[in-house]
């Protein structure tokens, strides 16, 4: 979509579709305020309401989107009104929106383009390539945006707006990962598009197949692996270089194509979602294709244990012993938790880099969807500073975290009679036993879990520049924490 930000009225300008984000409860200025006989539209946030100003406005069409109340109208609010107009403009078949604010925003104008952009075209996104039929209402593409602002903040509105557009390319990269089907999402699958994205953007990138798993004893991922006719791969995309005084960061990211349970079978209803179970991959594969474009200055390692989980004569079994890349042993008791003993390779793996941070993500635990719905991410870490940052930028991002303890006695809890640890501590607290699990792998480095179980997937999405399917929750919050660096 291509994104302009001009200085002007927005009012003054002749357009098919001009959108207005307007404050909750501020009075509207002529000649706008005579269009609205009564009360009906007071700018509650999400509320909207389509006007035709007849020749009493430059623009045909007139679209008011509420931003709520002045004190709580953020990035999000942006992002979701900039959502909302972008699907207004795609049902009225609308090619060109303008677009402006009814006021001025306190709001740092490269965060406003930022979330704008976001929001625009996020919001246009839908995964319907294996539908047929689609109306041209449907197909239709919002080609144009013209933003109107205040002449000093042009320019720097404009700068956000680039970088919010690469950020949303990621999302919707993840996005198109997610709502892949497991036959064609697979590990080998995942493993090319890293390279792909290597040859594209100059990452280093390293796939290991099966033979090279083997040869290098990365146990973990092939004990997952071995009841699929479709092999593991453990994949490295690299971005920059370490040096002095430039941070090293490792992502590292769950992807597992599909979770059937394995042998500890899951019932119908819980596997229909289960090609989403590469969500923390498909975070890892977006967060690196827009940290390369936007080429951050910051040395970041992305690491994705990828297998298909599929039950088998030739799939791990409960009572098995797996010895992993760390020479630690896990006791398998239940086949279906799964994610952690794959991500025991590549957590160790990491610590080769001598990470300033270890930030993981994996649709690990359906205990974190009971715990916090799907309104925040579960966050557990080992170095409270680390969790801070990750809290901020999910805050600014819009991508919400939430952290639980992982105190000694849950770390307690994962340990086995006969082996290291056990990959099930039963059902109290499910997805903090799954951290403390998480964390015996990653030595002193400090260490986030990101548990996206609940966020990386929407049935009914509660936000408008979702849509039903994957979400890409991850990429707005790991691009925001390395930039942060
Ligand atoms: N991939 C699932 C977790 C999950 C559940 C993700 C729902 C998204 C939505 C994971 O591999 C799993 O099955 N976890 C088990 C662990 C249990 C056996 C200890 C779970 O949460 O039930
Ligand atoms: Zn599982
Ligand atoms: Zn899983």
């Amino acid at each position: 979509m291509d994104i302009q930000v001009k200085s002007g009225d927005l009012l003054a300008q002749p357009s098919e579709l001009a959108v207005l984000g307007v404050f909750e409860d501020e009075p509207l200025a002529e000649p706008v305020a005579s269009l609205l006989e009564v009360a009906d539209f007071r700018g509650r946030a999400q509320q909207t309401l389509l006007l035709y100003p007849r020749g009493a406005l430059a623009p045909r069409r007139l679209l008011l989107v509420g931003l709520g109340k002045r004190d709580t109208a953020g990035a999000e609010q942006i992002r979701q009104a900039a959502a909302l107009a972008v699907q207004q403009a795609r049902s009225l078949q609308v090619a060109a929106v303008t677009l402006g604010v009814a006021t001025t925003m306190s709001l740092a104008p490269e965060l406003t383009g930022q979330a704008f952009a976001e929001g625009f075209e996020l919001g246009a996104y839908r995964y319907w390539i294996y539908r047929t039929g689609l109306s041209s209402e449907q197909t239709f593409a919002v080609e144009r945006a013209t933003v109107y602002t205040t002449g000093e903040r042009a320019q720097l509105v404009q700068a956000g707006v680039a970088e919010g557009q690469i950020i949303a390319r990621g999302v919707k990269l993840a996005r198109d990962l997610v709502n892949g089907p497991g036959y064609a999402v697979t590990p080998a699958k995942l493993g090319d598009e890293a390279v792909a994205l290597g040859q594209r953007l100059g990452l280093r990138v390293t796939v290991l197949d099966q033979a090279q798993l083997e040869e290098q004893g990365f146990g973990g991922i092939l004990a997952v692996g071995k009841g699929s006719a479709n092999e593991p791969r453990f994949i490295v995309m690299e971005h920059g270089e370490s040096a002095e005084g430039k941070p090293t960061v490792c992502l590292v990211g769950k992807g597992l194509t599909f979770d059937s349970g394995g042998l500890s079978l899951k019932p119908a209803d819980a596997m229909e979602t289960m090609k989403s179970d590469m969500g923390g991959a498909a975070a890892v594969f977006g967060a690196m294709q827009a940290i390369a474009e936007l080429d951050l200055p910051v040395h970041v390692v992305g690491l994705v244990s990828s297998a298909e989980n599929m039950p088998s004569s030739t799939a791990y079994r409960p009572g098995d012993i797996v010895k992993t890349l760390s020479g630690k042993t896990i006791e398998v008791l239940n086949t279906d938790a799964e994610g952690r003993i794959i991500l025991s390779d590549a957590l160790f793996y990491a610590q080769r880099y001598q990470p300033a941070a270890i930030v993981e993500l994996s649709t690990l635990t359906g205990a974190v969807i009971i715990a916090l719905g799907s309104h925040a991410t579960g966050m557990m870490a080992t170095e409270q500073a680390l969790a801070d940052r990750i809290r901020e930028a999910g805050e600014t991002s819009g991508e919400r975290v939430w952290q639980l303890p992982l105190w000694d006695e849950y770390r307690e809890m994962v340990k086995s009679e006969i082996a290291d640890l056990k990959n099930l501590a039963g059902r109290p607290a499910g997805s903090i036993t799954a951290g403390a699990f998480l964390a015996a792998f990653v030595g002193d480095y400090p260490f986030v879990h990101l548990d996206i179980a609940g966020t990386a997937w929407a049935d009914k999405p509660a936000k408008s520049y979702h849509s039903h399917g994957g979400t890409g929750v991850g990429v707005r919050l790991l691009v925001e924490y390395v930039k942060g660096l």
